[in-house]
């Protein structure tokens, strides 16, 4: 399934500019950005239910530009799940198989043994209110499966479902997904579910693709300074200086850095991760503060104007206010343009 250079614009707001994207046959690819960014407009636009200001959609070779979206082959699953409430899961999932005409006991059929994969055998003679929140989720996904449709389409499927469902849905349609090898564009404001889901995730922007790539890749070669402070929880520290002879200087401090180029306005990006609390470290400053996390702290540090974050060990206790060196393998870190954001290499 293609976007070729899709552009969008509701009146004089333009939400998609050039947008280009190819989902590989089979693959599980997460469009992943900020709220606003324009995921569910892609999607939207994807499945016809908006129509584009330019460009083309294709699925595999047939252009579906103009093409109703009903006569799309794709099936989507919405965030709220919009189930009919006066309907069991049974005639909710059948709906479609309904919609096409097909005999009660071939629907009957195909109900089964999508709902055994999704495991809602025992509950198809519910209603939706009888269902927790993860029951319905899984509903939605059975009434989408059950057209068989050549795209799925998913929109924050997962995000009204608290932290722990999330976590297990997650791992549910991971295994689904592999199983049944639909390809799948997903949407998510959820870095963590982007990275652990997708094939390969396209993090957007305002609108404008940042890079599309594996999620190894993404977090361990970030295409900009936007990808890089988007990925990684906590986020990347960035130190601005200026850059030079392989050396980044700011206020109050001088770093070594990966790249021999020289910058008036130079950023170098190190994670938390790849920092540690180290005497004789490349940077000093003051622990301003120490939170436990469970397997390990973080500490907040202040260095000049930068504050910095570096992971820790669990049971790090050093006191708020004492000064501290840190230390990072300069292999470890990114240098961006600090006036573009691009990547300096
Ligand atoms: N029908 C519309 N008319 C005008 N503007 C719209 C319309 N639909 C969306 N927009 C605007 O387009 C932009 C992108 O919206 P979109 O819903 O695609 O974002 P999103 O990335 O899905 O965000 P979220 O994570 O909050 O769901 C927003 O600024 C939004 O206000
Ligand atoms: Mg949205």
């Amino acid at each position: 399934m293609t976007f070729d250079h899709l552009g969008k614009r509701f009146g004089a707001v333009e939400v998609l500019r050039d947008f280009n994207l190819q989902v590989q046959p089979g693959e599980f690819l997460v469009l992943l950005g900020e709220s606003g960014s324009g995921k569910s407009t892609a999607l939207r636009v994807f499945a016809g239910l908006e129509t584009a200001s330019a460009g083309r959609i294709l699925i595999g070779e047939r252009d579906v530009t103009n093409v109703l979206p009903k006569n799309r082959d794709i099936a989507m699953v919405f965030q709220s799940y919009a189930l009919y409430p006066h309907k069991t899961v049974a005639e909710n999932v059948a709906y479609p198989l309904d919609v096409r005409g097909l005999p009660k006991p071939q629907q009957h059929e195909q109900v089964l043994a999508v709902a055994k994969q999704v495991q809602l055998d025992g509950l198809l003679d519910r209603y939706p209110r009888q269902l927790s929140g993860g029951q319905r989720q899984r509903v939605a996904l059975a009434r989408a499966m059950v057209r068989r449709p050549s795209v799925f389409l998913m929109d924050e499927p997962l995000s009204n479902l608290d932290a722990k469902l999330r976590g297990h849905m997650r791992a549910e349609l991971k295994h689904l997904q592999q199983q049944l090898g639909i390809t799948t564009l997903y949407v998510t404001h959820d870095q963590v579910e982007a990275m652990t889901l997708a094939h390969r995730v396209a993090l957007l922007d305002k609108g404008v693709l940042q890079q599309l790539d594996t999620p190894a890749r993404i977090y361990n070669d970030p295409a900009n300074l936007f990808v890089a402070g988007f990925i990684g929880a906590p986020p990347m520290n960035f130190l601005r200086g200026a850059l030079s002879g392989g050396w980044l200087e700011g206020a109050g401090f001088r770093v070594p850095t990966p790249v021999t180029a020289s910058l008036a306005e130079g950023v170098l990006g190190i994670r938390p991760e790849d920092c540690r609390i180290a005497d004789g470290g490349a940077l000093q400053g003051e622990i301003y503060a120490v939170e436990l996390i469970g397997d390990h702290t973080l500490v907040t540090l202040h260095i000049g104007t930068h504050k910095l974050t570096v992971k820790g060990a669990k049971d790090f206790d050093q006191a708020v206010g004492r000064r501290v060196g840190v230390a990072f393998d300069p292999g470890a870190a990114f240098v961006f343009d600090g006036a573009t954001g691009a990547r300096v290499r």
